[in-house]
Order: structure tokens, then C-alpha cells, then sequence
């Protein structure tokens, strides 16, 4: 194996990669970012791995959620709020029922490349004479690389400057809530959650805010007011972001080699044993001693664009340009793992991303489709378990149960009882094989349209959304989200089925509930 750097994996074969028109712009666009300062910082990373060895131990609970693909658009006050709001939300109702801390990763801040099936797609366009014709344009890659728009798909190197630009704006408006006390546990029930229209949903969450009132009370009362302090608890709202790493050169200009306050200070190895005192609500700061040893700590690379990145299931082969950028960097990792992955191949994959078996270094995000999860996921598991490897397993029940509309074809969409049917086949498999199910992984939106509805692009849940209604407020521009009220009858379900697991209670069939 050559010796790994930021730039190693150019020497590789790469998927999905983009050809720009004009080589020396491009090297211009690489220039600017390399000299661009990092978004997040190497302390902020190394507690996250932190938080995901504790997942990937059963002692912690992983929820990442967001858009497919982020717009330029989105970073605007209203939808971050929204967003924002959904996932603190839902993180309140499982951490009710999972009564352990809930890790927070966001899809967003830098969401926006997307890998695609066909290069080009055929589209309707006037011709010179103004009539209707089928026309041949490149795929919409994502606002980082082209445009959505039929005039602007050809690849512009500026557009990853503007993806720098949006995510820094995305991300420090985030973090201005954060720190402006939007989580306060004192007042979730004025986040977005007035928009949810369903009375029930309504009193559900109202009666989870007040179960932890209560408990943070009686926290308080029980340790002489430094209750509520546990990681990733009540007073300690901590949000990560995360994106699909596809274009490496971006990827390559935010690697760097130590955070803004020094060299980086210690392996997510060595992690302390209890958690640290109480903080502030914050996208998570890192809260490491240098290493008291005097030796310098051995140099090591961070990907500074995102805390958590992930390598997509179209771009995981194991002599390509992904898996050797991956191998080389500190931050906690995903990959896509879908029916195509061999068990053996799997394990090679680990042993290449994660040498020093690092525990929760690897995301395994399983996504094979509802009605292909008993087939792959316990051959994936028994791989595995036959290692050393120590991985946090999650579950992405949106990629593999991607349909198309019966009353419209040229819309996706997925079913809210499919999306619970892998999720509850991913617990009860875990379950029997001994690991556990450690988080999800959601494509979700927050997003109301003008007259405060919510987005219509997956079918069922509590609102029982028809096929026929899908294109009453269809707004993605890649895959189907959950709309509001469908991400917090997950999180609600999840909850329920934590809950009873914990208290040794059969679970109850979460397939069955999605389908009343
Ligand atoms: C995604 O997460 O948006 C995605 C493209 O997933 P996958 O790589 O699993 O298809
Ligand atoms: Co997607």
C-alpha cells in the first residue's frame, strides 16, 4: 500500500467524478479553498469520535437526519430554524424512551454534492422554433456542481467556493442559535412544533417535554443542581454536521493537519472514562487536555469541512480514489452499505478504513430496501462479529425503498410502513445476533411551504399521505424526505421500541404500527 496523503487518492481509480471545462479555473477554485480557513475545528471532531465509541458500545444513541441534497437556497433563517427545531425535537422524544444520550448529526452545512446513476438525462426543451423536443443534458450533481436548471448544467469550479460560503453561513447560524439558548429545554414547545397540525402528535411531545422537565427537577434536586449534565442529555445540546465526501478535491482543500489552537492533542482512543462537566448548548466543542506526557502527539490529518463524512454506496470500491482518501483521516466515517457489499469484502474495507481498530471509528449505514434486509443485513453482521472490528451499525431505511409514484411517474417517493419495516428488522436482527442497532439515518425536512404546510413526498405516517396527494407540496430535487409530522412518528416509534428493550419489555412491532 503507497504511504497515504491528502492528495494520495488522486493516484486511484475514481467513480462519479467531475470533468470542469476549463482545468486552470478549477486549479484556481483549489487554491482559494486550501487558503479558506476550516469550518469546524479538530477539538469538535475528536469529541464526536468520542460520542460514536459510545454508541458503537450500546451507551449512546446515534440520530442523523437531513436533506438528500442540500440547495444554496435552504441556507436562509426560516428553513435552518425549522430544521434545527425538527431534529432537537425528535432527539428529545428518543432520548424519553431511549433514556441514554442521543448523538445529533445533521446532513447539512455542505450537503450538496449527489452521486447519480446516469451521467445525463433526457429532457424536454424548445428548439430554435419553439417546439418541443427530447434533449440530452448532464444529471443535476448537486449545487456544488452544476445547476438545477436545464441552462446551467454545465460544471462551474465557482460553485464549490459558493458550496465554502453557504455551509460557513449555514453552520454559524446554527451555532448562533445554538448559543443564543434555541435549545433550552425551557422552551422546545415554542420551536417549529406549532405547525404540526395533528392534535395527537401534539399532546405526545407536550407530555415528553414535560416527563423531562420533570426528570431534569429531579436531577437537579438529586445532585445538588448539576443535574441534566449527561453527554448529548438535556442541557448539553450538542449538533454535528455531516455530508456524502464525493468531490475529493474539496475534500482534499479542508484536510489539514491540527485545529486552530495547536496541534491536535490526543487519538479518539483515549477517551475518558466519565463524562466531562456540564456545557452550554454549542455544536459540540472539543474539551481535551493536551496529552500530560510531554511527547508530542504523532501528526494527525482531520477533515475540517464536517465533523462526521460519509462514502456513498456508488463510491466504496476498495482500490478507488473514496476508500484511500477515507483511510487516512481522524474524523468518525460512514459507509453506505447496500446488497452489493460482499461480507468478506466488507471486512477488508474495515481493515483498510480503520488499521488501529478504533471502537465507533466506522459508521456501517445499512440500506438495502425493506424487503431486502433479512437477506443481507445478518451475513453483514456475522462478518463482522468474526473481527475485531468494533463499528457503530446504523440503519438508513430511505435509500433502498425509493419508488415512483402510481399517480405521477416522474415523482419518487417511499412509503413511511416501509421505512419502519427496515428500521424494526434492523432492531430485532441485531437483537438476535447479539450487536446492537446503534442509530438511524434519515432523510428529512423541517420545511413548510408559504401557508405553513409541511413537504409532501413520502406516503403514510400519522397524516396517511396518499399517492394522490404527493404533489400537493412536492419540493425535493433528488430523493424524498419524511416531512415533518412523518419524522417525529419515527422518532415517537423508535422511542417506544428503545423504551421497552430497555425495560426488557418485547417491543412493540413498529412494521405493524407504521401499517394502522
Ligand atoms: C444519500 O445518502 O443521499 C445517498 C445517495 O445514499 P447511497 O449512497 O446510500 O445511495
Ligand atoms: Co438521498
Amino acid at each position: 500500500m503507497v504511504a497515504w496523503t491528502p492528495s494520495s487518492w488522486r493516484e486511484k481509480p475514481i467513480t462519479q467524478d467531475v470533468t470542469y471545462p476549463d482545468a486552470a479555473d478549477h486549479a484556481r477554485v483549489v487554491r482559494k479553498l486550501k487558503h479558506l480557513p476550516p469550518l469546524v475545528s479538530t477539538q469538535e471532531i475528536d469529541s464526536l469520535a468520542e460520542q460514536m465509541a459510545d454508541v458503537a458500545a450500546g451507551k449512546a444513541f446515534l440520530l442523523q437526519g437531513g436533506d438528500c441534497a442540500e440547495l444554496f437556497d435552504y441556507c436562509s433563517e426560516t428553513p435552518i430554524e425549522h430544521k434545527l427545531s425538527l431534529i432537537l425535537i425528535m432527539s428529545l422524544i428518543l432520548l424519553n424512551g431511549a433514556h441514554i444520550p442521543i448523538v445529533r448529526i445533521m446532513r447539512i452545512a455542505g450537503q450538496y454534492a449527489k452521486p447519480r446513476s446516469k451521467p445525463t438525462e433526457m429532457v424536454d426543451m424548445p428548439d430554435d422554433n419553439g417546439q418541443t423536443v427530447k434533449k440530452e443534458v448532464l444529471s443535476f450533481r448537486g449545487d456544488n456542481v452544476n445547476g438545477y436548471d436545464m441552462t446551467e448544467r454545465a460544471p462551474d469550479p465557482d460553485r464549490l467556493v459558493a458550496a465554502y460560503f453557504h455551509s460557513a453561513a449555514t453552520l454559524n447560524y446554527i451555532r448562533t442559535l445554538l448559543s443564543s439558548g434555541f435549545a433550552d429545554l425551557h422552551k422546545p414547545l415554542e420551536w417549529s412544533f406549532s405547525y404540526v397540525r395533528n392534535p395527537e402528535l401534539q399532546k405526545q411531545f407536550e407530555n415528553v417535554v414535560e416527563n423531562l422537565q420533570d426528570r431534569l427537577e429531579f436531577m437537579k434536586v438529586a445532585t445538588g443542581g448539576a443535574g441534566g449534565s449527561e453527554r448529548g442529555g438535556t442541557r448539553t445540546v450538542n449538533i454535528f454536521t455531516s455530508h456524502e465526501a464525493l468531490l475529493l478535491e474539496y475534500e482534499e482543500a479542508f484536510t489539514r493537519s491540527s485545529g486552530f489552537v495547536g496541534p491536535s492533542v490526543s487519538a479518539p482512543t483515549s477517551r475518558p472514562t466519565t463524562p466531562g462537566p456540564s456545557r452550554s448548548a454549542s455544536i459540540a466543542r472539543g474539551e481535551r487536555s493536551p496529552a500530560s506526557s510531554g511527547v508530542l502527539p504523532p501528526k494527525r490529518y482531520y477533515n475540517t469541512s464536517a465533523h462526521f463524512i460519509w462514502i456513498g454506496d456508488r463510491t466504496r470500491q476498495l482500490d478507488g480514489a473514496h476508500i484511500e482518501y477515507f483511510r487516512g483521516i481522524a474524523n468518525p466515517i460512514g459507509v453506505k452499505v447496500g446488497p452489493g457489499m460482499q461480507p468478506d469484502e466488507l471486512v477488508r474495507m474495515l481493515d483498510i478504513l480503520n488499521p488501529d481498530r478504533v471502537p465507533g471509528k466506522v459508521t456501517l449505514i445499512s440500506r438495502y430496501g425493506a424487503a431486502k434486509v433479512d437477506e443481507y443485513l445478518p451475513a453483514h453482521i456475522d462478518a463482522v462479529k468474526a473481527t475485531d472490528h468494533v463499528v457503530v451499525w446504523q440503519c438508513d431505511p430511505m435509500h433502498g425503498n425509493t419508488k415512483t409514484s402510481t399517480a405521477d411517474a416522474s415523482l419518487k417517493t417511499r412509503h413511511f410502513s416501509d421505512v419502519m419495516h427496515e428500521i424494526t428488522r434492523a432492531f430485532e436482527i441485531h437483537r438476535e445476533k447479539g450487536t446492537v442497532l446503534g442509530g438511524i439515518h434519515l432523510e428529512l425536512t423541517g420545511e413548510l411551504n408559504d401557508e405553513g404546510y409541511s413537504v409532501t413526498e413520502c406516503i403514510g405516517g400519522s397524516m396517511e399521505l396518499e399517492d394522490k396527494d404527493l404533489s400537493l407540496n412536492y419540493r425535493t430535487h433528488c430523493d424524498p424526505r419524511l416531512n415533518y409530522e412523518q419524522s417525529l412518528d419515527v422518532a415517537f416509534q423508535v422511542s417506544d421500541y428503545l423504551a421497552a428493550a430497555k425495560k426488557g419489555r418485547k417491543p412493540r412491532d413498529l412494521f405493524k404500527a407504521a401499517r394502522q
